[in-house]
């Protein structure tokens, strides 16, 4: 039985890495077989703030199709379309714009925290558009009719203020045209990179998702264990190291083992290391085949992402109707 309708995007802002699999893409893989999935390539909004460059904005995304299609997510079973190709996404963020008040959106966390980290990179985002982005996203959700919305915890502000426009539309509209979104979360761990921190593209710490087997060993090479653990002799700690996080994750089934080894200095880092890059290269063959076969189909990718639009355009375009009656501008 079919739990409900799922919307959910992701921004096609460069490399997809690891951290993006294991934390966002897997689940929305599980979520798949259980519910009416929507899954959107949200071009509009990078364009929040990479509007002065966006010279890579379309390899960007059709990089992003390939990725989600290669890890699994079935262009059948699920609507998976670009953003911008459903017109219905700029004009719903028109109209819930005029009634959104300007104070829920300067009190959102992120927009004063995003604007000072990317103020401080000199990027000016002091901008109509990058205060709206939640106004975006919430008119992505609220198109569809979404009941439910799979994101990280980053998000968490983001769907809340949906919510509180759902409310104000249905309250000022006196209809009930949409349904209040649920967020759900990922059981996922937030995937450290190669230091240790969260693995994010902003710290050039990730393992890219398309990287290959040499890739993967050159990561993993580098990635930072117990710096205590100086000799092969020398005890080490798993708990503070970056490669036995990856054991658990990658490679659970050996990694109590593996962890009592490194206590008891009967492995070294070097082992260690070349043990987990098999067995993620083992786990990531089938993907990075698949992604090298699509990579060169342009034209089958395009037909795939037009089949999306095509029919995320008959929901949007019946539900759009439902909202210009309910707000009178027929
Ligand atoms: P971002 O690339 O930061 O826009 O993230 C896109 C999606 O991937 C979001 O749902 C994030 O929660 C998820 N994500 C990003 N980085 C990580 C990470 N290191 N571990 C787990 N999930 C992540
Ligand atoms: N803001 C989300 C992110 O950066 C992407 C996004 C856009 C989204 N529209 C959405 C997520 C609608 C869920 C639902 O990750």
């Amino acid at each position: 039985m079919i739990k409900g309708r799922i919307f959910s995007g992701m921004q096609p802002s460069g490399r997809f890495h690891l951290g993006n699999y294991m934390g966002a893409l897997d689940n929305w893989i599980k979520l798949q077989n259980e519910y009416e999935c929507f899954f959107s390539i949200v071009d509009l909004h990078s364009l929040t703030s990479s509007y002065d460059n966006t010279s890579l904005l379309q390899s960007n995304v059709m990089e992003m199709a390939v990725d989600w299609l290669s890890a699994g997510l079935d262009p059948e079973k699920n609507v998976v379309f670009i953003q911008s190709h459903v017109k219905e996404h700029a004009e719903l963020f028109l109209l819930l714009s005029m009634m959104t008040p300007l104070s829920w959106l300067e009190r959102v966390p992120t927009y004063k925290d995003k604007l000072q980290q990317l103020g401080s990179q000199g990027k000016d985002i002091n901008t109509y558009g990058f205060l709206g982005y939640p106004v975006l996203m919430a008119a992505d959700i609220m198109l569809y009719k979404a009941t439910c919305v799979p994101v990280g915890e980053d998000q968490a502000a983001h769907l809340e203020l949906t919510r509180e426009i759902v409310r104000r539309f249905n309250y000022l509209y006196k209809k009930e045209v949409f349904p209040e979104p649920q967020a759900v979360y990922s059981k996922a761990k937030i995937l450290p990179g190669i230091d240790g921190r969260k693995m994010s593209k902003s710290y050039g710490n990730t393992i890219p998702f398309g990287a290959g087997p040499e890739e993967v060993k050159e990561k993993v090479r580098m990635m930072l264990t117990d710096p205590k653990r100086i000799k092969r002799t020398d005890k080490g700690n798993p708990d503070v190291c970056t490669v036995y996080t990856f054991h658990k994750i990658f490679n659970p089934e050996n990694s109590v083992e593996i962890g009592a080894k490194c206590r008891a200095a009967e492995i070294g880092c070097v082992d260690c290391k070349k043990c987990l890059a098999e067995k993620m290269n083992h786990l990531l063959a089938d993907i990075h085949v698949k992604r090298e076969e699509l990579l060169n189909k342009p034209a089958y990718i395009k037909e795939v992402l037009e089949y999306g639009a095509q029919r995320a355009r008959q929901v949007a375009s019946a539900n759009m109707e439902e909202i210009r009656e309910a707000m009178n501008v027929l």
